[in-house]
């Protein structure tokens, strides 16, 4: 028989317990919000009054509705409380023995008709589930940060998991006003998996000094087009969390990929979790002020186009573009003997270019990534000054640069070739649909468009040579392009979701 979902538990009031208690709330079904003592049920009262408070002042809800809102959470110390509720959802830290502990008391305490729904990230719903004596009747629901705004709901069926469950669990996502999408139980799923390792190879290229944590994050916000940096987020979700998703993932996969960065390790250690603590990447220190530095002298300019040996480091008449653009804001390019500073618009590292220059100090790599970014990147050979005057005519031309060292793929190409790669590796194993993994990224982490839409407007070509590119300069397996994306191209298919329809 389908169930009904009228009353619903909450274990675990922390960031993820309480937003998904306020979604369910908001959705008119009755909440028993669990805690282990009273100092934490009064601090998960506090992010739900906090939450709906904030809605409250923004004109999105009503002191009426957040009233009934509220009313609607029954908060408890006693599991045992859970005993009427149709389905009782786990949202407590990510430690298996925590979890099993809590699944056995969840299975004497609910009645036998209930659902046993863990939030778990990226631990086995298997193994968990395999703790009662309902194995059938446990399944992931795994919600985004924050719940209350984040649209997807990841629905994990195991292969124990009773026919028809999923699609009962994902039925009362969409009435939870989610998107529901339902996937097999392998670490991380299909978020998790695709997002970590991105935001750790981000937390990676920190620690080779590729670039600033500031700059890091402005490439991929304004030049990806994501809503957050990767260490803002790491901060969002926790580096405790990310870190133990990171672990859970090699555990799986033994990929280097997946290992988690050791400033991670670091930084955990030393309790800097993130925003929960206060501070993790970010976190209370003054402000950089980018203004402070950056002024153009009247420099003499020579733009050339990028030369790699593979010869895909020249963007298609972006040089020409670009000494337009600098004409037009009334700066004098000259040949290259004669330029203070010469900027090779290039995709690919610019140091073979520099070394055939009598002044090698002056050359930087430019390139230009959306309609904001410009990605500055200077060789070992490059003076600082002439970086600066590189950056501060950036800015006149109303670009925001992103300085960084001269590598494959600089930031955004090295960040995000692989991570669209690793989408399409995941279709190509047969985990998730292209549709899903799109609709799980876009709705589970804002992006502006799914992995494969991005590989289709940044063109299949493009991105496999950027992945080449790494590959030959990282030599990290991962960063092989796809054998998928590799025929594609080969075979001169231009739409990857072709594959799809
Ligand atoms: N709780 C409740 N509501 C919140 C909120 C919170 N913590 N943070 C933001 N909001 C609401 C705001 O009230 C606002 O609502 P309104 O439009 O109705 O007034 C709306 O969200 C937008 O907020 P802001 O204007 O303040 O901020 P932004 O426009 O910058 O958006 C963001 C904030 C929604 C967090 C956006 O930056 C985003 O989408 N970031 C990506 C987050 C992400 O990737 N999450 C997934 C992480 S992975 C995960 O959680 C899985 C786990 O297993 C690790």
């Amino acid at each position: 028989m389908a169930s009904t979902f009228e009353t619903v538990g909450v274990v675990g009031l922390g960031t993820m317990g309480a937003g998904i208690a306020e979604v369910f709330a908001r959705a008119g079904i009755a909440v028993v919000g669990v805690e282990t003592d009273p100092g934490a049920l009064e601090r998960g009262r506090g992010h739900l009054e906090g939450s709906t408070g904030r809605a409250l002042s923004r004109g999105r809800l009503t002191e009426a509705e957040r009233t009934e809102i509220l009313g609607r959470v029954a908060f408890t110390t006693s599991l045992e409380d859970l005993s009427d509720c149709d389905l009782v959802i786990e949202a407590i830290p990510e430690v298996m023995d925590f979890k099993r502990a809590l699944f056995t008391d969840l299975d004497r305490v609910c009645k036998p008709s209930a659902v046993l729904a863990t939030n778990t990230s990226s631990l086995s719903v298997t193994a968990i589930a395999a703790t009662t004596t309902r194995p059938g009747r446990v399944v992931g629901m795994h919600f985004f940060n924050p719940a209350p705004v984040m649209r997807l709901v990841e629905v994990v069926r195991t292969v124990s998991t009773e026919d028809g469950l999923a699609e009962e669990v994902a039925g009362l996502a969409r009435r939870l006003g989610k998107t529901p999408v339902t996937v097999a139980d392998r670490a991380g799923f299909v978020v998790n998996r695709l997002l970590l390792p991105y935001l750790n190879h981000a937390a990676a290229l920190l620690e080779q000094g590729l670039s600033t944590r500031d700059d890091i994050d402005t490439a991929m916000r304004l030049g990806a087009g994501f809503p957050m940096g990767p260490f803002a987020l790491l901060d969002l979700i926790g580096l405790d969390t990310s870190y133990e998703i990171c672990e859970a993932l090699f555990r799986e996969s033994r990929e280097r990929r997946h290992a988690p960065a050791p400033v991670l390790r670091e930084l955990v250690t030393a309790g800097l979790l993130g925003r929960k603590s206060g501070r993790g990447f970010h976190g209370e220190e003054p402000p950089a002020n980018p203004s402070s530095e950056e002024k153009p002298s009247a420099s003499t300019v020579a733009v050339v186009g990028g030369t790699a040996a593979n010869g895909t480091g020249a963007a298609d008449g972006a040089a020409e573009a670009f000494a337009e653009r600098l004409s037009a804001a009334g700066f004098k390019t000259t040949a290259v003997e004669d330029a203070d500073l010469v900027v090779a618009v290039s995709r690919t590292p610019v140091i073979e270019q520099a070394v055939r220059l009598p002044h090698p100090a002056r050359l930087v790599g430019l390139n230009l990534v959306g309609d904001q970014v410009a990605e500055v990147a200077s060789t070992v050979l490059t003076s600082p000054g002439a970086a600066q005057v590189a950056r501060g005519l950036l800015r006149i031309l109303g670009r925001t640069a992103v300085s960084c060292r001269d590598r494959a793929g600089f930031v955004v190409g090295a960040l995000l070739h692989p991570h669209l790669n690793d989408a399409v590796r995941m279709y190509e194993s047969g985990y998730a649909s292209m549709e899903d993994i799109d609709t799980a990224m876009r709705l589970g982490c804002g992006y502006p468009a799914g992995p494969f839409e991005m590989l289709d407007r940044l063109g299949l070509e493009t991105v496999r040579d950027g992945l080449r590119a790494l590959y030959a300069e990282y030599r990290d397996p991962s960063f092989a392009p796809a054998p998928l994306l590799d025929q594609l191209v080969t075979a001169g298919v231009r739409s990857i979701r072709d594959l799809s329809s």
